[in-house]
Formats: C-alpha cells, structure tokens, sequence
C-alpha cells in the first residue's frame, strides 16, 4: 500500500535522542527542548516558541492566553480536523462556525465579517477567530487581521498542517497573535507527538510556559497560584524535532516536486480540480489534495477512494464537517454550502516526502484508470 503521509527519519534523529538517554535528559527539562524552541522561532521569523506535548494543547492553551470565558464566541471553520474546535469547549467557550471559500478552503473573510457584525448586532462578544490553514493553503489573512483588529477579537492560527507555508512573505502561523504548530507522526516534521505555541509577545510566551508546566509559582515548595496544565514537549520529543527541522528545506522542496508532479499529470482529468495556490501563497503542499466532479470525472470522491485502496493506493476524504457532529450540530454558524461541497468532492492524495517516481507514477496510473473505467472507456 502507498500511504498517505508517513514520517521521514533521515538525519540526526538517532544520535539527538541517543544522547538524551545518554545524559538522562528523558523528560521535560533538557537542553533539546530549548534548542528546539530556538531553532523554531527564528526559522519561522518569529520572537518567541513554546514547546508542547502536541497540536491541540497549542490550541487550548493559545485560546488560555485570549482570556476566553464560559459563553464567549469562538469563530471557527468547519472544515478541519476536531482538533481546532474540541479546545474551545474545553474553555467553556462557544463556537460559531464560518464558511470556507474555494480559493483558499480556508475560511472565507467575508462570512466571517458578516458573522461578527451579527453577532456583536446581537450583544455576543466574539473573544477569538481560529483560522486553519487547511492542508498546507494559507488562508487570505489581510482582510481576517483587519476583521480582527477593529473588533478587539484575538486571531489565533492554527497552522499545525502549513509548516513552512507562507502568506505574502511571511510564515503561517507568525501573523495572527498566537500559532499553533503540530509535529503529529503525519505532519511535515515529527516529534512522535508534539506541538509548538509561536507568538511575537513576550508575556504570552511566559504564560504559556508557565500554564505547560502546571503553573509553577514556587517548584519546590509546589506552590500554584492557577490551575496549570502538563502540557511541556520532552527532553527526547525535542530532540527529535531539531533533527527533523534540520531537514526541512529537503523536505519542503520535495512536497513541491510532488505538488508538481500531481498538478501536471492530473490537470487534464476531466472533473479534477487541483489543490489551490494564490499568487500571494507559498503552499507548503503538506497532503496533495484534489476534488471531483462526480459527472464529469464518473465517479464520485468516495467511489475513488475505494478505487485507489484495491489498487494498493492510500487515500482519504477530506475532514468531516465539524457542525454535523452531535456534540456541534446545535452551535450557531453561516451557510456552509461551501464546506459540504469540499467535503462530498474532496480527496487527499499521498504526499510523503519518501514518496519515490515509481509511487507517483503509480497513483495518477491507478486515478486515470479510474476515470476511464468509469465513463465507459475501458473494459
Ligand atoms: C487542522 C488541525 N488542527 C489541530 C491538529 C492537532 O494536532 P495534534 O494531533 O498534534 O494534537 C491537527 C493535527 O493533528 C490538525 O490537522
């Protein structure tokens, strides 16, 4: 089977983490957790990073900083992995889910300036915005920052799939005021399970060390003055990830071949459309992903799922849409016309960076196979 998206080990992995274990630097302390908060930052541009046990610790603990409370408003795509929407709960707070838009599949500024200008109509004070950048395509974040800004709404990135994207120049996940990174085995670089907090403010950074760590006032005599959280990344976590960063150029530019290799072969397919790339974006491609036109192509998303998994391929369809599972069907949100149609037409392809030419070859043979078969071309 060609999988999904699988991790990469390549550099210096054995001997970081042979070195933990050496010294006896397993846990929480050690000088890899530094290393790798250091190294994060200034490859992302960015003051500050906070290390973490994982992606959606990022997320609860940047939504901790906004100062959300019980019954506040929380604007968040619907589109996307659980994992951005299940830590607003946890605070107590609200989503209200915002429509996403076929140019990024990232949610769409002008649902979500509708939203606010309701909702504020209505007296609800919306505290924070979570935008995804969903797959590796940053979102069109000028108008959101702008949104954000003149309402006094905290904008928190959740950029844990767009490591090494960029909008306009700049990092995903250093434009808003706090991102959210995640080194989950699947993501472009891995720490096992792992995650990172970035912002440019100080007192943030400080916080949110301070909340990972169980909010610590006086270590030795255990005093806490709030309730904190076990949320710090480990010694070994650590030294995977700064073995795995010094590989992310390599990697980045292989997610591009295999971008360009996807967008060539299958452009041509009736009823494929490609992932987006905005002029202003510089899309990390972390999972190629495409939609299909079940009239055109012959066969529906799933259908070719199904296709491409008899065929030694795998793939998968695209998150399921938040607002319809139980625990959020009953939340406020916009029309989501949009987001149902990603969801029914989308596929993510495999995108590992060991992908190998025979592999990709492989899977646009086993997608136009499919097409053909399906509209009656091939017996
Ligand atoms: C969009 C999105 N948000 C949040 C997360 C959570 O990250 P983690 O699995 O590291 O908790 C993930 C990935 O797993 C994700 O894809």
């Amino acid at each position: 089977m060609i999988p999904l998206s699988v991790p990469h080990f390549s550099g210096n992995e054995w001997t970081y983490v042979k070195e933990c274990i050496d010294t006896n630097w397993v846990s929480s302390a050690g000088r890899f957790v530094d290393l790798f908060e250091e190294r994060m930052a200034d490859y992302l541009g960015i003051e500050y990073g906070v290390a973490v046990v994982n992606g959606t610790a990022a997320i609860h603990l940047a939504l901790k900083l906004t100062g959300v409370e019980p019954g506040d408003r929380v604007l968040v795509p619907s589109l996307t992995f659980i994992a951005s929407v299940n830590p607003i709960k946890y605070c107590g707070a609200e989503p209200v889910f915002v429509e996403v838009n076929r140019e990024t599949w990232g949610m769409d500024p002008a649902a979500a300036a509708a939203k606010v200008e309701e909702l504020e109509a209505k007296g609800q004070k919306v505290k924070a915005m979570i935008v995804v950048h969903l797959f590796g395509h940053p979102v069109d974040l000028d108008p959101l920052v702008e949104l954000c800004r003149r309402h006094n709404i905290w904008l928190i990135e959740d950029a844990t799939e767009a490591l090494g994207s960029e909008y306009r120049g700049k990092k995903a996940g250093t434009i808003g005021d706090i991102g959210c990174f995640s080194f989950n085995g699947n993501k472009l670089i891995t720490t096992g399970g792992g995650g990172m907090l970035v912002t440019r403010e100080q007192s943030l950074a400080e916080k949110a060390r301070y909340l990972s760590q169980q909010a610590k006032d006086d270590p030795e005599n255990f005093i806490h003055r709030e309730i904190g959280y076990n949320y710090r990344l480990t010694n070994i976590q650590a030294a995977l990830g700064v073995a795995q960063l010094e590989q992310i150029n390599g990697f980045l530019k292989k997610k591009k071949a295999i971008a360009a290799w996807y967008s060539q072969e299958l452009a041509s397919l009736d009823g494929i459309t490609l992932t987006p790339e905005q002029p202003w974006a510089n899309n990390s491609f972390w999972l190629y992903s495409i939609l299909v036109d079940p009239l055109k192509f012959g066969m529906g998303s799933r259908e070719l799922i199904q296709y491409l998994r008899r065929n030694g391929v795998q793939s998968r369809p695209f998150f399921y849409p938040v607002h319809r599972l139980p625990m959020y069907e009953a939340c406020d949100r916009t029309e989501m016309k949009e987001t149902m149609l990603l969801w029914e037409e989308g596929v993510n392809l495999p995108s590992s960076v060991s992908l190998t030419e025979e592999d990709l070859h492989r899977v646009v043979e086993v997608i136009r196979q499919a097409h053909l078969e399906s509209i009656g071309a091939v017996r």
